[in-house]
């Protein structure tokens, strides 16, 4: 749709750019992280810059926060911040219930604290990321790198008596060293294909010592907009049943980070 843009880029840009319409004067917003993120977060910036508003962001990785920063944002923390009245993400997979799977980018931890401090969580995704049920994208499960490896013993273990197809867990490594998150912590990824119950599975994987957070959001999430590749977006809301659509004309993103996918 835009000359410079993927049908992938362009779906994720509307979705962001119509999440963005949500923020007001005055409001404490959350910032999600990842490459859809990203485009919200230049979204947001170009509006606050546009209209004068005064907002203050809460960012929910030491990336999120170096973007924003740059863009001319203001980064407050969350215990300045307190609670904040929306927060807007990407998700891996989400489902019919908006329950997500978070946590490919590896900030799972700070944005289910973030995402759960909000009045309201948007999230932001490209149509390829609805899923009749989670569990394709593997489960990302943040855990203290102490003991690790009898953590991941102990949630291959209770891995058997859960509603799941597949038993895979495998350590996130970044090169030949493990990923280490934000937080100093290491992840677990959860190979799983099939997850039949979400609410079961984050209450038993959260009860395992070792275990900080794991990537499933459950009753977090309020609405998501879903961005295609032509512009058009749809946005549905949990709370109200409200379903909408719109076809979004951007002006040329220029400047707009042409690297974006790969934040
Ligand atoms: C970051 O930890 C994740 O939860 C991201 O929100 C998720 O991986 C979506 O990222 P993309 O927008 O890059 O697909």
């Amino acid at each position: 749709m835009y000359e410079d843009l993927s049908p992938i880029d362009t779906a994720k840009r509307v979705a962001a750019t119509r999440a963005v319409a949500f923020v007001e004067n005055g409001m404490k917003v959350g910032l999600g992280t990842g490459s859809t993120a990203a485009w919200m977060v230049k979204a947001l910036a170009d509006k606050v810059h546009d209209k004068g508003l005064r907002i203050v962001g809460v960012a929910t990785s030491a990336q999120t926060a170096k973007l924003a920063t740059e863009m001319g944002l203001t980064i407050v923390s969350l215990n300045d911040a307190k609670w904040l009245d929306l927060t807007i993400d990407g998700a891996d997979e989400f489902d019919g219930n908006l329950s997500l799977i978070k946590g490919g980018g590896g900030a799972l931890l700070i944005e289910k604290i973030v995402a759960t401090a909000s009045d309201r969580m948007i999230v932001i995704a490209d149509a390829a990321k609805e899923v009749n049920k989670l569990g394709a994208f593997p489960l990302p499960v943040e855990v203290i790198p102490f003991g690790w490896q009898t953590t991941k013993t102990l949630i291959e273990q209770v891995l058997v008596t859960l509603d799941v197809l597949g038993s895979e867990v495998t350590l996130r490594m970044s090169g030949d060293t493990p990923y280490v998150t934000d937080e100093g912590n290491h992840i677990l990824d959860l190979h799983l294909r099939q997850i039949t119950n979400p609410r079961q599975t984050t209450t038993v994987l959260n009860q395992i010592p070792g275990v900080v957070e794991n990537g499933l959001f459950v009753d977090i999430c309020d609405a998501v907009v879903i961005g295609q590749g032509d512009g058009t977006v749809e946005m549905r809301d949990i709370s109200t049943g409200k379903v909408q659509s719109d076809k979004m004309i951007l002006s040329d993103p220029k400047n707009a980070f042409s690297d974006l996918g790969n934040t």
